[in-house]
Formats: structure tokens, sequence, C-alpha cells
């Protein structure tokens, strides 16, 4: 297993290798993001793209919260969609609307439109960011690596754009399996590339995004998208420690602890002593307040922080939040989720 020793404040990668933990440690699952005033600076002059792309820009958005609201990491500015662009496909971000996907994946004659990337070619930006965002670091805090779930990247390549059923992209699935599984096989191949490319550079620790896997039955989860996710953690957990976040698919926690990733994210329609029960002991649990909350005063965010710290027990526990951060929480509210955390010990 790669340690970068440099590191003062490791209380996250000691957390998911099981290591004794003086206090629980945060960070904000998208918390470089538009609740951030000097993000908005940046995404009033450059478009996603030109600020994913830029290492200098990535670097510096990536630091802003580690600045701002000091969480225990840092995570890669980047999205899930740039492993499709890698993959040939036209990648749009519309403001007020999302990613589009102008020519989605339906047929076989699509499928031959994508191919699985060579990451040093398509995706060495990001490695770039990576190694300045470590310099710049200075070890102050872990640096997070992160790819997208095969699954859930292809519900954005075959439905063309977010939904909330995704109803496209399963009847492409049923519909089509044996195509399904090539696209899914050639997602696996070209992120278990990027993220040992991420790890190369420098990142510390991994996330799987599986923001889609709560969509399917505990069967067709197996199906299309733990079996890849297996592949991926296979590659990597013996390189650094790995986090499956799989949003509402915890009726398979136990077979996610299986994968031998080091935690599992979980989302706050899950008590943790269920989490607990279903994952076993011998796994890091991180969550999962619901973001939402945030938007509560910050007395009732103190109050509902400590009592999901205490839901979880000592050690095993990285804070989160259950999905990502709201754009319209405010600033000093992210700070109260944190310091509260931050200032939190075990009686
Ligand atoms: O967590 C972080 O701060 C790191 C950066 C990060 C972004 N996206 C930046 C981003 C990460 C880890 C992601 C992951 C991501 N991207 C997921 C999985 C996690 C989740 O939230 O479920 C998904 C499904 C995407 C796809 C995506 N990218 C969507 C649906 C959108 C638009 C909706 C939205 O939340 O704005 C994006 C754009 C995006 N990715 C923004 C950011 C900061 C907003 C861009 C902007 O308008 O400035």
């Amino acid at each position: 297993m790669k340690r970068d020793q440099n590191i003062k404040n490791d209380l996250i990668i000691r957390t998911l290798m099981g290591e004794a933990v003086e206090r629980t440690p945060v960070w904000m699952m998208r918390q470089a993001g538009r609740y951030l005033p000097e993000y908005i600076a940046l995404r009033n002059k450059y478009s996603f793209f030109e600020r994913c792309q830029n290492p200098e820009l990535a670097c510096e958005i990536t630091l802003q919260p580690v600045d701002i609201v000091g969480v225990d990491a840092a995570i890669l500015f980047s999205d899930i969609l740039v492993v499709p662009q890698a993959m040939g496909m036209e990648v749009q971000l519309i403001e007020k609307q999302g990613p589009l996907l102008p020519d989605p994946i339906k047929t076989a004659k699509d499928l031959e439109r994508v191919r699985v990337a060579d990451v040093n070619e398509t995706l060495s930006y990001v490695f770039d960011a990576i190694k300045l965002i470590k310099q710049e670091l200075n070890g102050r805090v872990p640096l997070i690596g992160f790819a997208g779930a095969p699954w859930t990247l292809l519900c954005y390549m075959v439905q063309g754009k977010g939904s909330k059923t995704f109803d496209e992209a399963k009847a492409f699935c049923y519909q089509q399996p044996e195509l399904a599984h090539q696209l899914l096989q050639m997602i696996t191949d070209t992120t278990i590339a990027y993220l040992k490319g991420q790890v190369a550079a420098g990142a510390d620790t991994l996330q799987i995004f599986d923001s889609w896997g709560g969509l399917l039955s505990k069967q067709d989860f197996e199906t299309y998208s733990l079996q890849y996710i297996r592949q991926i953690v296979a590659a990597l957990k013996d390189e650094v420690p790995t986090i499956v976040f799989a949003k509402g698919a915890w009726g398979s926690l136990k077979e996610m602890a299986d994968t031998g990733a080091h935690g599992l994210g979980i989302d706050w329609c899950i008590e943790p002593h269920m989490a607990r029960q279903f994952a076993g002991a011998e796994i890091t649990l991180q969550g999962n307040f619901d973001p939402a909350k945030l938007l509560s005063p910050i007395p009732v965010i103190e109050k509902e922080v400590t009592a999901m710290l205490k839901a979880f027990g000592p050690g095993r526990h990285i804070a989160n939040l259950g999905h990502g951060i709201l754009p319209n929480v405010p600033v000093d509210h992210a700070k109260a989720f944190v310091d509260t955390v931050k200032n939190f010990r075990h009686a």
C-alpha cells in the first residue's frame, strides 16, 4: 500500500485503514463548488471544462474548501463526465440544466464511436492537476481522487442528460444486455487506467461515485453495477484505500464491503446502526448528513451533527454529507458542519 508519509493531517487515511484516531475526520462531497463565492468568481470567467482542463484553475478550486472551510481532505476538482469525453463522446454542461451528451449511445453502431481511452493522451491534464495540487497542499491534508462508477456513467452516456429515473438507460440494458455489458466493460477498463494514473500522480485515496446505483434492484445492481465496481476496487485496493459511494444502494452494503473497499459512503435514508449491521465491523463508513439540513439554523446543524457522530460511534467513521452540498448553502453553515465535527470528542 502506497502512503505519503509527509501528510500532517492524515486522519482520513488512518480512519480508512482502521487505525486509531483522535477525532472523526470530515469532508463534504462537492465541497469545491457553487456555495463558495471564490468558486463563483472563477466560474464567471471560465467555462466548466476550462476549469477542469487547466491545472492551475483546477488546483485553485480544489484548495478553496481546504483554506476556507477547513476540511480534512481535498478532493480533486474535475467531473465524472471527463471519462465519457475521453472515450470519444461530446459532453456539454448547460447552465441551470446540467450535463448534455448530444449523441447518446442507443445502438451497436453508436457503440462503435466509443473506445477504451488512452488516459495518458486524453486525461493527462487531470494528472498534471493532481501533481500541482499535491505540491500546493504541501502535506496539509490528503488528496482524494475519484471517478464515476461504470453504471452511473452508462446512465449519462445512454440517456444523454440527467434524469430522475434514467429509464432510457435502463431500457438499453434490459433490451440489449450484450451491448450494455460491452459498454460497461469499456468504461471499467478506462476507469482502472484513469485511477491508476491518478494514484501515480499523487492521489492518496480514491472514491467511486455511483450516484444512480439506488435506481436498480438488488439483482440488477449486481449485474449492471457491482461486478464492474468490484473489478475497479480489486485493481486499486492494494495501491491506496478506496471508498465506494453507491447512493441509495444500501441493500447491497454487505456485498460492497466484500469487494475489499476500505470505505463505504451512505446517504441519510439509512440509520448508521443499520448500515453498520449490513456492512460489518471491518469497514469505514462515510456520511450521512442530509445536505438540505445545512439550510437549518446553525444551532440545529450543531445539534444534528452531534447526534450523527454519536450514532456512528468512535472510529471507522468519516463525517460527510449523504450527497453533494447544495449551491444555496451559506458558507458559515458549511463551516458549522465541519467545526462541529472537529470539536467533538467521543466520551
Ligand atoms: O466533490 C467535489 O468538490 C469535486 C468535484 C466534483 C464535481 N462533480 C464538480 C462539479 C465531483 C466529485 C463531481 C462528481 C459528479 N459529477 C457526480 C457524482 C456525484 C454526485 O453528485 O452524484 C455526478 C453525477 C456528476 C455529473 C454532474 N456534473 C452533474 C449532474 C452536474 C450538474 C448538476 C450540478 O450539480 O451542478 C455537474 C456539474 C458540476 N460538477 C459542478 C461542479 C462543481 C457544477 C458546475 C457549475 O455549474 O459550476
